[in-house]
């Protein structure tokens, strides 16, 4: 926190995004500069020392892990692909779905003894879930609509993200199996966590009353 006594948190970008300025303004954080944004990507937040970045996902990530920024918020799905290390101190419980392994409807995806083929977004996600099972697959990564894949005969089968299922049905495709359960967190860079423990314990516990104020 080498700006002017202020914390910096990446926010991501997109669906999570409304949702983390939901929960500061419930924090009674003033959001009023990132709920209009524009093209700027850094916001300083009027009545409390934190500044937002809004980022891609895996770049959350590497902000925190670089410590240039102290905090993130970042999908347990992009914490589940790159790994790395920050410490993760709460799930904020919103942004929740799942990863899923999912095939054309009528394919039977274990009735073989060839090698299957699974598309995904998500490689090393879907390379840990067939290592557990003891299962050996080809991994081919596709960098979104992963639906297609199978449409197009390129795979058996993807390990995907899976919140409504509208996606899966529309295509065809059923959940078979899930692979594990998503949503957002928020993590802390190791160092900053030791440096700024009580601006960081601060900002935590008040994500904690707001979270327990909820549940
Ligand atoms: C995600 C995911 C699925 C879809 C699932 O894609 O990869 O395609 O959402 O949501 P549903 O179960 O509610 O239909 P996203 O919209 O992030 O785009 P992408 O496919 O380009 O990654």
């Amino acid at each position: 926190m080498n700006r002017e006594n202020r914390l910096r948190i990446a926010l991501t970008k997109g669906r999570l995004l409304d949702k983390s300025v939901e929960l500061f303004t419930a924090m009674g954080l003033d959001c009023t500069p990132i709920e209009h944004p524009g093209r700027r990507l850094v916001h300083a937040i009027p009545n409390y020392p934190l500044d937002a970045v809004l980022a891609k996902a895996p770049d959350v990530i590497t902000y925190v892990e670089h410590g240039v920024c102290d905090l993130g918020i970042v999908g347990k799905d992009t914490i589940l692909e790159q790994g790395r290390t920050f410490y993760e101190v709460l799930d904020l419980g919103f942004g929740k779905c799942r990863f899923a392994l999912a095939v054309k409807e009528g394919s039977d995806f274990y009735g073989t003894y060839q090698t299957r083929r699974i598309a995904s977004k998500y490689p090393n996600v879907a390379r840990a879930f067939f290592e557990k099972k003891g299962m050996d697959v080809d991994i081919i990564k596709i960098e979104g609509s992963v639906e297609l894949a199978p449409i197009l005969g390129l795979a058996d089968a993807i390990v995907d993200i899976v919140e409504t299922g509208a996606t899966l049905r529309e295509n065809g495709l059923v959940p078979i199996e899930d692979v594990a359960q998503v949503s957002a967190r928020l993590i802390v860079n190791t160092a900053s966590m030791k440096l700024h423990k009580e601006a960081i314990e601060d900002f935590i516990a008040r994500c904690e009353a707001e979270l327990e104020r909820r549940a």
